[in-house]
């Protein structure tokens, strides 16, 4: 009496699957089928992944070859599960020959051919053809936001475009993609547009990236003005195509599992949420000398305005700055406070003054806490009235983290997965307002020397 264990996606389920559980089922009497979740793959970097765990489940099942099908959540389950089901034989795919060598010493492993000229990577470029990506401004975030692309399947970044074009000619040689200075060809090579330039070029880029009918994906701060961000969502419904805010905090796994959780209920009901990021930059930066709009609220401020708009939402009843300015009149540390009639939050960012990183949301029955760097969230704990409770979570979170919004925003052209309730346009309306209401107050300290651009 053999039993047989497998693992697997099974995303998208095709004959290669099929031969092969039929093939592992053929390897003993009993079959158990091991199905990974959709935070596992998140997790280990398989992003877009189509079907749903049910789905995935349901697709196995009608093959008949499974006697069990189990979940697989972590990486290290394999070998807790071989013993738990007295495993005799491990199956897998030729294309992982050599990486499950250590589970010989627990069960006999066996790699079975692969079933050439298919796979559900395939399947998913054939039914929505690789996306093109034009990045539009080659500065720093430009330079993070390609190798994380790379990672994403379905997408491959195509061209660069900068009016100055020595820099994006520059950038472009170091990615091996097109530079760009004529704006109309750019488009016609694109399929949609990622754009990382200054934020107050923002709003035309948008607009004339949405006239040319290409999907959006516009770095935080998206908009600086309310009406702006109010009417580029609407144009981008009205053509048919996603407009969509990268904060990449928004759409990492760890964030949003300490999101469920503080609305669980498990910490009672919410009464304060205080969010501070606090990044040292030298004092010749862009960002504490771009007198029109650098300082730290247009930099850091949606980070730390997302996690109270997330649990409080956007109808605060009343909201107050106070900054403190270097010589330019930039604000070098922000605090906004915020009203609701639920609780009370702080916003708090500094790029001219250091202090504790920490995301803090305080409820009737406990708080959950989450220390720097919160805003790449790995890894938080939800504390109670008896201080020996200590619930602990922890989440990957890979890389620079922008795979996942990339993904998100991906999976939303091609109509697979909704992630629009992770970061709403109503949201990034009320961040684009609060960003207006910021500068407009600021504006009497700063010393802008040029005209307005
Ligand atoms: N498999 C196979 N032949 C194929 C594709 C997959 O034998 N043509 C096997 C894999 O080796 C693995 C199991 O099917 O043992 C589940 O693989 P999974 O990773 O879910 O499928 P892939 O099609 O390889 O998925 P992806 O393209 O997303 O990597």
């Amino acid at each position: 009496m053999a039993r047989v264990i497998t693992y697997g996606t099974f995303d998208l389920f095709h004959e290669g699957h099929y031969r092969l559980l039929q093939r592992a089922k053929a390897l003993g009497n009993y079959l158990i089928v091991g199905v990974t979740t959709e935070a596992y793959d998140k997790a280990r970097g398989k992003l877009n992944v189509v079907d749903s765990l049910v789905t995935r489940i349901e697709n196995i099942k009608k093959t008949g070859f499974a006697d069990e099908i189990i979940i697989e959540e972590t990486q290290g389950q394999k070998v807790n599960d071989i013993r738990k089901f007295h495993i005799d034989i491990f199956a897998i795919g030729s294309d992982w020959t050599g990486v499950f060598d250590y589970l010989k010493d627990y069960c006999q492993v066996v790699y079975l051919e692969r079933t050439k000229n298919i796979s559900s990577t395939m399947l998913r470029e054939q039914n929505s053809p690789i996306q093109r990506i034009g990045i539009i401004g080659s500065g720093r975030i430009a330079e993070r936001f390609i190798p994380e692309a790379k990672l994403v399947s379905g997408v491959s970044t195509q061209g660069v475009y900068n009016p100055h074009i020595e820099s994006a000619v520059k950038f472009a040689q170091k990615w091996e993609i097109n530079a760009y200075e004529d704006l109309e060809a750019f488009y016609k090579a694109v399929d949609i547009v990622y754009i990382a330039s200054p934020h107050e070029t923002h709003y035309a880029y948008i607009q004339s990236a949405l006239e040319h009918g290409r999907h959006v994906l516009c770095e935080k701060p998206m908009l600086l003005e309310k009406r702006q961000a109010e009417e580029l969502f609407h144009y981008a419904k009205k053509k048919n195509l996603i407009l969509f805010e990268g904060i990449k905090t928004a759409y990492c796994p760890g964030f949003h599992k300490l999101m469920g959780i503080a609305c669980s209920g498990i910490i009672g009901n919410i009464r304060n949420v205080e969010a501070c990021f606090t990044k040292l930059e030298k004092p010749d930066s862009r960002e504490l000398t771009d007198t029109h709009y650098g300082g730290s609220f247009t930099e850091l401020g949606s980070y730390v305005m997302l996690p109270i708009l997330k649990i409080f939402g956007k109808d605060y009843t009343a909201i107050q700055f106070d900054t403190i300015h270097n010589e330019n009149g930039l604000d070098i540390f922000t605090k906004v406070s915020l009203k609701y009639p639920a609780g009370v939050a702080t916003a708090t960012c500094g790029l001219g003054v250091k202090s504790e990183g920490r995301l803090l949301i305080a409820g009737t029955k406990g708080y959950i806490v989450a220390e720097a760097p919160w805003w790449k969230t790995s890894y938080f704990e939800v504390h109670y009235e008896d201080a020996n409770r200590i619930e602990k979570y922890s989440e990957t979170f890979l890389g620079d983290g922008l795979r996942y919004e990339i993904s998100d925003f991906l999976s939303m052209i091609n109509g697979s997965n909704n992630s629009e309730f992770k970061l709403t346009r109503g949201e990034s309306v009320v961040l684009a307002g609060i960003m207006e209401q910021f500068l407009k107050g600021e504006k009497r300290n700063r010393k802008c020397t040029d005209k307005h651009p």
